[in-house]
């Protein structure tokens, strides 16, 4: 059991509440994890706050203007007040699906269930592994993950979380995750893989996805039985010309029979609407009907029935109809151009940096994020950025210094930077 849920635990010793509480009530903690260190971040970090994972400008969130024009008109009560259908309004799931395909062109012509609404990515990937992963069961995800994987799948699947590193001399871990996935002797290999990645910033090149899909595709035609779960939190924030601009999830439509691909995706960060708790969960599986499509989402529905019931009607329309209008695509493409700019001035600022004792950069080329590799203890430094210079940042395991840039304006990037670097040498640097 997590310690955590052990004080939680102790606290409670002794009470009514204690005895009736159940398996997984007894598991339930809250993690010291991002959530966490974002809070005392907020309260401590008055020089640059780069924990938040959405997208900010001069303290404001970042938003594309024509959702932000759909709460002042536009809408009548019977888009707002109402519920909304368990699998979600149906024309949005059809505006998803038809706006998944422009971007992902290697869907064209290939069959996959329509999107289900789900009440963000987090509640799509609770969904998914209750319908898909087992207790005791196995499930892949790389060393380098989103924390609340662990309250998923191993606090409320009571899955088994099998790791393996992301990169290997700099590169995506190919060979790895298919060694990772041939010592799995169970009827089948969950994984969930997540580009661009939380917390390195990282999404395959084009070669590395080209030869992650051919690996994946050659283990299922040899009859390994594959559960390939998509986290697309961050799809479309790709910065670099060489990195893969389709989701993995449309490399592996109709790859072959033995690859059931979820693509768990969100409105959250795509369409910059964090709070309206929008996520999609869409199948594919080569040759599959559209009857058994239905009966897949059926199950998804009941899911989601049993949990949140149904989602948010307003936040569902206003998504709609912002994405109907017409300015949506370029004043999207604008959002993503500033957040850009701002990873290539981080780029460029780490050149000079280049063969720091203490932080080295993971690679990234994508997404909110870039982290560091520390020589020390990153919860040190964590706390010395805070205490000392009101600087908030993610410690991971101990080991790595998670930056967002999605939420540190362009002008405060090479500051942030030059402080990150001289508290490092303060930290780890040996007396
Ligand atoms: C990798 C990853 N997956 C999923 C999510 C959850 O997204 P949502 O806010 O839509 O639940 C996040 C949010 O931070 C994330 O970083």
């Amino acid at each position: 059991m997590n310690s955590l849920a052990k004080e939680l635990n102790d606290v409670l010793e002794g009470t009514l509440v204690a005895q009736l509480l159940s398996d997984y009530g007894q598991r339930m903690y809250f993690p010291k994890g991002i959530i966490s260190q974002s809070a005392e971040a907020k309260q401590k970090a008055h020089t640059y706050n780069a924990t938040i994972g959405i997208a900010t400008e001069k303290g404001d969130a970042m938003c594309i203007p024509s959702m932000l024009a759909k709460f002042t008109n536009d809408l009548s009560k019977n888009e707002i007040f109402p519920y909304a259908p368990t699998a979600g309004e149906p024309l949005l799931r059809k505006l998803w699906l038809k706006e998944m395909i422009k971007k992902n062109p290697s869907m064209a012509g290939k069959q996959t269930s329509l999107p289900v609404v789900t009440s963000g990515l987090t509640h799509a990937i609770s969904i998914a592994a209750s319908l898909f992963v087992e207790k005791g069961h196995s499930i892949i995800v790389p060393d380098m993950y989103w924390g609340n994987y662990n309250l998923i799948f191993t606090e409320q699947r009571e899955a088994k979380q099998i790791s393996f590193p992301l990169f290997a001399q700099g590169q995506l871990n190919i060979e790895g995750l298919a060694s990772t996935i041939d010592a799995i002797e169970e009827p089948h290999v969950a994984m969930i893989l997540n580009f661009p990645n939380n917390p390195t910033g990282y999404t395959p090149t084009q070669t590395e996805a080209h030869n992650l899909v051919s690996m994946l595709t050659e283990k299922a035609e040899q009859g390994k039985k594959l559960l390939i779960f998509t986290d697309d939190a961050y799809f479309g924030l790709f910065f670099e010309e060489d990195v893969c601009r389709e989701s993995l999830f449309s490399l592996l439509c109709d790859a072959h029979e033995n690859i059931l691909a979820i693509k768990g995706d969100a409105a959250t960060k795509e369409e910059m609407v964090w709070g309206f708790r929008i996520g999609f969960l869409t199948y594919n599986n080569k040759g599959m009907t559209e009857a058994q499509y239905e009966a897949l989402v059926k199950k998804t529905m009941g899911a989601i029935r049993g949990s949140v019931s149904s989602c948010s009607k307003p936040a569902q329309s206003i998504l709609m109809k912002g994405m109907e209008s017409g300015s949506y695509h370029t004043e999207k493409e604008a959002g993503i151009q500033r957040i850009s700019q701002r990873y290539h001035l981080i780029k460029t600022t780490l050149d000079k940096y280049k063969g720091n004792a203490y932080l080295t950069p993971l690679p990234f080329n994508s997404g909110y994020f870039m982290a560091f590799v520390c020589a020390g203890d990153a919860e040190k430094l964590r706390m010395h950025l805070l205490d000392t210079y009101g600087v908030g940042a993610i410690s991971i395991k101990n080991t790595f210094l998670r930056l967002a840039f999605s939420s540190t304006n362009l002008e405060e990037i090479e500051d942030l930077l030059r402080i990150v670097h001289q508290a490092a040498k303060e930290v780890f640097a040996t007396p």
